[in-house]
């Protein structure tokens, strides 16, 4: 069974693939997105998770959330259609279980922190700071904000404006954004949260959709609506990363529909630091070795000796060349 393999890719890096994001330092860009890889040592059987930039873990809010009704995941071309709904025992069984579990292993854990007030982000931000082994958190503000009556946090400026200061008052770590796509202007949206204090954005998070079954006449998921992910968005995610990244000074993170070294290397060249893997680890969950593997290969061919030369190295024709390069 592939579950019980081992199978452990190594590589002698020739490349320096070191990326900084706030105050993290990551030994290469390559890290797992929130809600595709649980919390990292469910994957040990298929990698040495140390080897890997960070890990982005589960969803995790104030108290425990039992996740959306059944059926909540739909196969889509090129894609998948989820509506989990945050389902996690909550900020105190992290702290309490998974904490102790995953401390210590050589790798970046980083948060991922959901809620339905400014309230429940602040709590549990406050929480995971005292955590000597949780370096940063990435603030997930595609929640809808019951205190306002349902909008979601990502899609209305002054809210996410808000959380973001909020959370930054009370949270001294490294503390990454992670932008909505289902907004009309992504450069207003990096702007105004670089402006409340964030370290970092990351984006994009899923895209809002919907899947039909026609035989039956309803929706394939309980929700109607879900989360669109996998090769399907990586269009859009491309855009939205260059734009915001020649939009804000802070560092960007790619995601979105990265399926293999080829997928990363275009983020990093549109203008991210570095890339989480999502939807990819369900189909081969040791797709992050390869990937770190052919970034590696790919900076030694091209003759760069840092990975950090290849962010926004996008040659554009001309009449784009108003944009700045930059440094991280
Ligand atoms: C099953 C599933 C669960 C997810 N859970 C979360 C989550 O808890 N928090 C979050 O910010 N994003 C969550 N996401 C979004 C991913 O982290 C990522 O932003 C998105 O899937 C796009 O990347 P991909 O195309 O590589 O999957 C989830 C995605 C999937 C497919």
């Amino acid at each position: 069974m592939l579950g019980r393999a081992r199978i452990k890719y190594q590589t002698n890096h020739m490349a320096d693939l070191t990326v900084h994001i706030g105050g993290l330092e990551l030994k290469n860009p390559v890290t797992t997105a929130s809600g595709c890889f649980g919390y990292g040592p469910e994957f040990t059987d298929f990698m040495d998770i140390s080897r890997l930039g960070g890990i982005f873990v589960k969803g995790t809010t104030g108290g425990l959330r039992e996740g959306n009704p059944y059926p909540r995941m739909a196969e889509t071309h090129s894609g998948m259609l989820n509506s989990v709904g945050l389902q996690n025992k909550g900020v105190d069984y992290f702290i309490d279980h998974i904490y102790p579990a995953i401390k210590d292993y050589k790798t970046n854990f980083i948060v991922n922190v959901s809620g339905s007030t400014i309230d429940e982000y602040v709590e549990v931000a406050e929480k995971l700071a005292g955590l000597e082994k949780i370096p940063g958190i990435e603030l997930n503000i595609s929640c809808p904000n019951v205190k306002e009556g349902g909008m979601v946090f990502g899609t209305h400026c002054p809210s996410a404006v808000a959380v973001t200061e909020a959370v930054r008052k009370i949270f001294p770590k490294t503390l990454i954004v992670k932008l909505s796509p289902n907004v009309t202007s992504v450069p207003e949206f990096a702007k105004a949260i670089e402006g409340a204090g964030a370290d970092a954005l990351s984006l994009i998070n899923t895209l809002l959709a919907m899947a039909i079954d026609a035989e039956k006449r309803k929706p394939v998921l309980a929700t109607v609506t879900g989360g669109l992910s996998g090769p399907a968005i990586k269009p859009v995610a491309l855009r939205m990363v260059w734009e915001a990244y020649h939009s804000v000074s802070i560092p960007v993170i790619g995601i979105g529909g990265i399926m293999n070294a080829t997928d990363a290397i275009e983020f990093l060249l549109a203008g991210a630091a570095a890339i989480q893997i999502g939807t990819a680890n369900f189909i081969d969950p040791a797709v992050s070795m390869k990937v770190i593997n052919g970034i590696d290969d790919y900076l030694v061919r091209h003759g760069f000796s840092s990975v950090r030369e290849l962010t926004g190295k996008l040659e554009l024709p001309g009449g784009f060349n108003r944009f700045r390069p930059k440094t991280f």
